[in-house]
Parts: C-alpha cells; sequence; structure tokens
C-alpha cells in the first residue's frame, strides 16, 4: 500500500515534468485543433508500426516518439513478419479511429484496427480481400497505398504492387465483411495520402485534424513509456550507483497471525515444453536419437540438408516405406552385409554396469549389436536373430565403462531390415518401462511442484493447423504414435506423450494441467497461414472439440468409457483426476479466436462442469490480447486465466504490485509463463521478490511456473532456462533454488506483515517479505528477499503466533552477477533466526513450528 502511493506519486511527478520537458504547452496557450500525421517507417524493416507527428499549420511538423509504435502490426510470424506498411488512419464519424495497413509484399491483406484514444487499439482484422478476384496463388496483386472514403458504407480502394498498379476497390461497414474486391479506376483515387517533411526525411501518411488534448496525450504516452523502460533498465551495476551512499538499513517487521487470508496451496509448478530438446534428448529416457527414421526436412522447414529420414545414422543402409511397420511410422532401414550406426544425441551416454533395454523390431538376417565408445572399443554387446517379418527383439545391455559418447552400432552379413531401434536405460525415474531419464526428472521433482503443465507453450498450439499438437496421436504403442515437426525446429517423437505426462504428474503428486490449442495455431504461425488469421475450419471443429472432451475421458474416464478403456490398457485403470484443463496459449485474440475458443470452454464445461478451465490472455502483461483476453474471461466467466510475461529483472522489482489492485471477484490468475531475462543471481533474486508478491496475492494467483523448464546445451533455442543439461550432467540455475525454496515452503494462508525500513526511498522496494503458515505441518514460513547491495538486520515480532522450537534456516546469498551458487541450510534458536542480519543480494526462508 505504502509502495503503491509512493509509486503514483512518482508518476504525477514524472508526468509533470514530461510535459514542462517536452514543450507540452500550458492549457490557457494550446491551441484547440491541430493536424495529426500516422505514419509507419521502413527502420527495422517496417517492424516499429504506427507513429505520430503533429502540426499546427501542416508546414513545421513535430514528431512525437519518433519510433515510438502506438499500433503494431500482429499479422504473421514474429521475426520475419508483423510489419505494417502504409498505414491509412482516419476518424469516423463517432470519434473512432480506424487504421488500416498492409501486412507485407506478398499477401493480399487488409489490416484493420479502431482505437478512441490512438493509444489502446482493439483486436485487429486482416482479410485476404482479394480471394474472390485471385485464383492463381502464384499471381499477387497486394495490397498498397489504401484509401478510405465514406460515412459508415466505407469504401477502399488500393494499388497492387505491380509494376502497374492495377486499382481495386471494395466496401465495407465493419472492416470484417468486405464486398467482393472489384477492378477499380483510376479516377477513384483522390491522393487522400499525403506526403510531409519531418526531421529533414519525406515521409507519407495520412493527416486527420484533431483535438490539441489527443496530441497531449501521445506525447505523454511516450515518455511515460520510455520512464518505464529506462526504470526497468536495473543491474548490479546500475544499482552501485543507485546505492552508492546506502548504508546497512535495519528492518522492524511485524506479522500478524490474526490477520490472515487464505491463498493458493498450488501456488508454484512446473511449465514442461519440448522446447531445446526437453523431451526427446531430454526427459524422455530414450539414448538413440531418430530412431524410428521418421525425421523429415520438414522438421526444419527444409532449412537443413543433413536433417532427414536418416539424421544421427550413419553406415551402409537403404530407407524404405514399404510394408513398414505402422502407417504412422513408415520408413524402415535396410541392411545388406553392413553395419548401421547410431550416434545418440550427440553421443550416448551409459554407466558402467548399468542395464540398458535394447529393442528393435526387425526382419531378415541375424544382427550384431554393440555398444562402442570413441575409438570403438566394444563397450556391451548382443546378438539378435529376426523373423522374416517384422517382430520386436529385445536384449539387454550393460556397458564395461562409464562414456559420455558411446554409440549404438548394428550389423549384418545377410540383409535386415530395422525400424524402432531403441536404447533405454532401465534406471528411470520411478523404474517405469518407456520412462523418464532419472536425474532430469529428479530435479524437476525436486521443485516440489504443486502442478505440472504440458506439452507447452507454442508446442502446444503448433506452427500452422496441421501442426497443432493433438493428444491422440501420443498415446498407444510407441510404434503408432505419430510424431511430428517441433515448431521449435527439430522433431517430436511423442515417445513422451499424454500417457507419460500423466504418470510424471502422480509420481510428483504434482496437478496435471494440460494445455490444448484453442482450435487456432500459435500467433507466431508461418505454416499454412499466418499467425492465428487461419483457425481450425468450422466444419471440423466438432471433432476438434469431441477430442478435448475425449482427453477428459482419458484422464478421468471409467475403464468402461472409450477413452478411460484406453488408459487402462496403457497400464493405468485408476483414474488420473484429471481438474484443470488449459484452452489455448497466449493466443492472439480475434474473432477467429474467439469464436473457437468459445465453443470449446463452452462444451468442457457442459460436459464436465467439475474441470477447471484455464483460459488465455496474451503474451503480455498488457497491450490488445491481454485486454481482450481479460474482456472475454470476463464474458464468458472463464475461472482461471493464463498470464504470461517476460521481463527485465528491473520489472519485476518494479511490478511486484501487480497482482495487488486485481479484482477478486474476476477470474483467478495461473502465471504459466514468467522469467526475468537472465541466469544470474541478480535475475534469481527480482524473482524470488516478486513472488513474495505472488504470496501476497495468492488469493487471486493460484499457480505461477517460470518458464522455460530445461535445455539441452547446444540445443538451446530459448534462454533463460531453469535447469540445463547434457547427457550426463544436471545444471541447475540460481534461479532454480528460488523456484525449489517456494517450491518446498508452500502455505496456505498469507499473514499480513508490516515493514518498516530504516531507508524509506528506492530501497524499498528491493525489500520483500512473505509470511506464511502450512495446516499440513503447522509451520510458520518467513522468506525475505533482500535485492541490495547492503544487509539488512531484521527486528521480526509476531504477533498472535510464537515459534515452538528452533527454526530451519535457509540463506541463498551470491554476488548478484553470479550464476552459480546454492542455498545453505542451518537451524538456529527461533530468536536468532528472526534478528540474523540478511547479507547483500540474498534470499532467506526462515522456518519453525509456530503456536
Ligand atoms: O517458453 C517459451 C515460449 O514462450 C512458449 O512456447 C510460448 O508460450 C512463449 O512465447
Amino acid at each position: 500500500m505504502k509502495q503503491f502511493s509512493k509509486a503514483a506519486l512518482l508518476c504525477i511527478l514524472v508526468m509533470g515534468l514530461v510535459l514542462q520537458s517536452f514543450g507540452i504547452a500550458p492549457k490557457d496557450k494550446s491551441p484547440k485543433k491541430v493536424y495529426l500525421f500516422a505514419y509507419s517507417t521502413e527502420k527495422d524493416k517496417g517492424h516499429n508500426g504506427l507513429h505520430f507527428a503533429w502540426s499546427n499549420d501542416k508546414v513545421n511538423w513535430f514528431a512525437i516518439g519518433p519510433e515510438h509504435s502506438f499500433l503494431k502490426s500482429d499479422y504473421g510470424r514474429w521475426g520475419s513478419e508483423k510489419r505494417m506498411l502504409q498505414p491509412f488512419m482516419f476518424k469516423d464519424d463517432t470519434g473512432l479511429y480506424h487504421c488500416l495497413w498492409s501486412v507485407n509484399e506478398t499477401d493480399n491483406v487488409l489490416a484493420h484496427a479502431a482505437s478512441t484514444d490512438l493509444v489502446i487499439w482493439n483486436r485487429q482484422t486482416y482479410v485476404p480481400v482479394m480471394k474472390n478476384m485471385i485464383q492463381d496463388t502464384n499471381q499477387t496483386a497486394n495490397v498498397s497505398d489504401i484509401e478510405v472514403t465514406g460515412k459508415g458504407t466505407y469504401t477502399i480502394n488500393w494499388l497492387s504492387m505491380d509494376a502497374g498498379g492495377t486499382v481495386f476497390t471494395t466496401t465495407t461497414n465493419d472492416f470484417k465483411n468486405y464486398a467482393p474486391t472489384q477492378v477499380g479506376l483510376v479516377d477513384d483515387r483522390k491522393d487522400l495520402r499525403k506526403e510531409i517533411t519531418l526531421m529533414g526525411e519525406t515521409f507519407e501518411g495520412t493527416i486527420t485534424e484533431v483535438e490539441y488534448s489527443v496530441v497531449e496525450n501521445l506525447i505523454i504516452t511516450t515518455q511515460a513509456a520510455k520512464y518505464k523502460n529506462e526504470h526497468n533498465r536495473t543491474s548490479p551495476e546500475s544499482d552501485a550507483k543507485l546505492f552508492a551512499e546506502l548504508k546497512p538499513l535495519q528492518a522492524q517487521i511485524v506479522i500478524d497471525a490474526k490477520q490472515s487470508k487464505k491463498i493458493s496451496n498450488l501456488l508454484t509448478g512446473v511449465f514442461f515444453e519440448d522446447i531445446n530438446y526437453a523431451a526427446d534428448g531430454g526427459l524422455y529416457a530414450e539414448l538413440l536419437q531418430n530412431r524410428d527414421f521418421e525425421y523429415t526436412p520438414g522438421d526444419k522447414e527444409n532449412r537443413d540438408k543433413n536433417w532427414n529420414h536418416t539424421t544421427a545414422w550413419s553406415g551402409t543402409f537403404m530407407l524404405d516405406s514399404l510394408n513398414g511397420i505402422h502407417a504412422n511410422n513408415a520408413h524402415y532401414a535396410v541392411l545388406k552385409n553392413s553395419t548401421l550406426i547410431n550416434e545418440g544425441f550427440d553421443g550416448i551416454a551409459v554407466k558402467a554396469g548399468e542395464k540398458y533395454d535394447f529393442s528393435v523390431f526387425a526382419r531378415g538376417a541375424a544382427v550384431k549389436v554393440q555398444l562402442r565408445d570413441a575409438v570403438g572399443t566394444v563397450l556391451a554387446e548382443t546378438s539378435i536373430k529376426p523373423g522374416q517379418s517384422w517382430k520386436k527383439y529385445s536384449a539387454v545391455l550393460s556397458p564395461k565403462r562409464t562414456v559420455t559418447n558411446a554409440r549404438l552400432e548394428i550389423s549384418t552379413t545377410g540383409e535386415t531390415a530395422v525400424d524402432m531401434v531403441s536404447l533405454f536405460p532401465q534406471k528411470t525415474y520411478k523404474g517405469h518401462k518407456n520412462g523418464l531419464r532419472a536425474d532430469l526428472a529428479e530435479s524437476v521433482a525436486n521443485l516440489h511442484p504443486r502442478f505440472l503443465r504440458f506439452p507447452g507453450g507454442c508446442v502446444a498450439h503448433g506452427d500452422g493447423i496441421e501442426n497443432i499438437y493433438r493428444w491422440k496421436n501420443t498415446i498407444g504403442p510407441l510404434e503408432s504414435r505419430k510424431g511430428m515437426r517441433n515448431l521449435w525446429g527439430y522433431h517430436q517423437s511423442m515417445g513422451l506423450g499424454y500417457y507419460e505426462y500423466f504418470q510424471f504428474c502422480e509420481d510428483m503428486d504434482a496437478e496435471p494441467v494440460p494445455v490444448l490449442a484453442a482450435g487456432v495455431p500459435c500467433q507466431n504461425s508461418g505454416t499454412g497461414g499466418a499467425g492465428q488469421q487461419f483457425g481450425i475450419p468450422m466444419e471440423h471443429m466438432d471433432e476438434y472439440v469431441q477430442d478435448v472432451l475425449d482427453l477428459i475421458e482419458y484422464a478421468n474416464g471409467t475403464t468402461n468409457t472409450t477413452w478411460g478403456k484406453k488408459r487402462a490398457e496403457a497400464g493405468h485403470p485408476k483414474p488420473f483426476n484429471l481438474k484443470y484443463i488449459g484452452i489455448g496459449n497466449e493466443d492472439l485474440i480475434t474473432d477467429v479466436f474467439e469464436e473457437r475458443y468459445t465453443m470449446i470452454v463452452n462444451a468442457v464445461r457442459k460436459k464436465y462442469p467439475e474441470i477447471t478451465v484455464i483460459g488465455t490472455v496474451g503474451p503480455f502483461f498488457e497491450g490488445a490480447d491481454y485486454r481482450e483476453g481479460w474482456a472475454i474471461a470476463d464474458k464468458l466467466n472463464i475461472p482461471m486465466v493464463d498470464e504470461h510475461y517476460y521481463e527485465q529483472p528491473g520489472w519485476f522489482i518494479n511490478n511486484q504490485n501487480f497482482y495487488d489492485s486485481y479484482d477478486r471477484s474476476k477470474s483467478k490468475v495461473y502465471l504459466g509463463e514468467y522469467a526475468s531475462w537472465g541466469s544470474t543471481m541478480y535475475n534469481a533474486l527480482a524473482e524470488a521478490l516478486y513472488l513474495t508478491g505472488l504470496e501476497r496475492n495468492g488469493d487471486v494467483v493460484s499457480m505461477a511456473s517460470y518458464a522455460p523448464l530445461l535445455a539441452r546445451e547446444k540445443h538451446t533455442q530459448w534462454n533463460p532456462d531453469l535447469i540445463y543439461f547434457n547427457g550426463s550432467e544436471v545444471k541447475p540455475t540460481v534461479n532454480y533454488y528460488i523456484q525449489q525454496l517456494y517450491g518446498s515452503n508452500p502455505g496456505d494462508a498469507y499473514l499480513q506483515s508490516f515493514v518498516k525500513l530504516s531507508d524509506n526511498n528506492e530501497a524499498n522496494k528491493r525489500f520483500g517479505v512473505s509470511a506464511v503458515t502450512d495446516a499440513a505441518t503447522g509451520d510458520l514460513i518467513i522468506k525475505l528477499a533482500n535485492v541490495l547491495p547492503v544487509s539488512i538486520t531484521p527486528a521480526v515480532e509476531l504477533q498472535n503466533i510464537a515459534p515452538k522450537g528452533t527454526a530451519t534456516y535457509t540463506v541463498f546469498t551470491e554476488k548478484p552477477d553470479s550464476k552459480t551458487g546454492k542455498p545453505v541450510v542451518s537451524t538456529l534458536p527461533a530468536k536468532e533466526a528472526l534478528t540474523k542480519e540478511l547479507p547483500p543480494y540474498s534470499f532467506t526462508v526462515i522456518r519453525f513450528k509456530a503456536k
């Protein structure tokens, strides 16, 4: 509360300064009406969106920003797409501003968004207006130089981007539905786009007359954004300057057990996505790569000539697909008096004396199977005598030595066909067949996650409709599972499928939280359409909705149900007790999305009212998707929504009150993906501090998961991640230990604490305190995050609660730029624990039985 009012004051002060220093005239001297020029630039390949400049006289123009993006295009992929070319902005009779633009040089798309204040823009539409005119998909007549005229019914004309520049025309009332496009007349062009000179350059755009207050608001918006960015750009170096004069501090902390509230007992969990080789080559314990010869060049969008059905294999063999072992697994290798070698994932890591299950589908002549080290020494061997038709054969290999880079060789002196060649450690997590790599799974389990979200992330909704993750493709016999391209640029075998995910949740006593696509692919899609403008066709949506319902039956249905029976056949007759299901993943909120999402949500609610549906509110903590996602959640009364944000550590420090103002009567929040950009102690502490705020708001934030979880070294598409690994080592980050300290010290009631620091300036924001009680153990747990370069000596006064016995005292402190280190645990008399100095840059957990 105290922090909030300070922040508000600071904000007012800053705004005042901003107005003065940026030449906004006092009200009585300011012009009433001015001209506003709307344009985009080619900087950053057209990614910077809509800009404004203003003028009194249409001669002298003043940039607002100048490169501030008031509206960014959401069309297509991040990186290459999301461009705004030649925007056309105008104000309609109701005062609503409309902006239309072209998205690129290839698609026939007219983009539109509207706004009442030019700062907050509603959802965007992208209509391929040329579709009725262009039969030949290679032919392009793209949208350029748009002009809009009319009222209520608008006529839009544009030029094609080809050399001739044909005029095309259409009409619309709502910028969603357009009349069939016609070839227009050159005379229809009114030259509504204007050229101005701004900062010595010429720009083309549109001019609208507006109240000067509109311009004022735009200027304030840009300056507030700049201020926030600078304010969030903290680092250990900037701290050293900011706190150069700061002396060690004292903190009076009063914790009152009478002022408590119930909080979620599922607060921290894990987000698992098959990114960075987290599944194949990661958590899934299979040691061979491309065991089924189903990698395809398309997995890497044909960009890697070495990526195909033979990747990870060498030796002399032929590839065939005639009469394979399963329609979903057509390809196999044929050896003729030759040797076939699999290199695993950067070599195969095996341990001396441990047992490894080798299996293969084979037909033909006998084969010798050997594990060899890098110089060719045999570590273990066996042989197999297949028959003339496909059959699975198994053997156990036990290597003589520990190596990290073994390879598996299969040789024959005759002709043998092989497929689904597998080498699996017998020591998997909890000993399951087709199970998880023990050390990695243990490191996840040691976080004490209260839930596990899977299978993503973007992987859940895929790159294009065809790439949407379909859970039914991931269950059943391994040879029948349908692997596919992983949108992170590799292949997912689906060996780690829905059954294995549910089993992992059960093993860790974590709630399963599967996330399914909302009938639309990832907003970053570039395949089969751009982003989420193209959802599953409505005529196939019933089938898709049924898939979602079937998943719930698979998890919870009795063994008499179709899908419950399949679960039982896989080895788990008891239900998995699924309680949550996520629909959508940080989707672009479009009409296409909303229609499909509503259908799925309503169907789940109707058939399974006991299931908590988790909706989606975009990839950021603000913006159109966040606002519109929340508006849909309100409209549909969605019980919980999934928020995502990846930000600078300073953002987490400056926004620890983010949820204090959330309306408790609305949807609960699952903070499904968050991380500060980096793996240093500074990042970890910013997260620890933020988590004190999440605990305080545990009545509205039900769950939170750091993302992503796992990353295999040399195969990482996203940084930072919580746990890095290679074939034989697991390397938790310092951020991991913060998650672990929260995971192993959860509470179900939050006790109000009052904190008074001996310095009442900026330092206040760097000290977070959270006190919770845990009904199951009767413990009081106090967490103290000190993100300052000085120590803090606390004096904790407990009201209406008292320690019983000694305290477990855990302190985690490192230099802020350190990437290594671990918390240190000791036992202390409770009184000492409550007054012990907290080191600079530290996170401390004090835990004791309470009476
Ligand atoms: O966590 C990595 C990615 O970040 C997820 O796949 C996606 O949901 C988000 O953009």
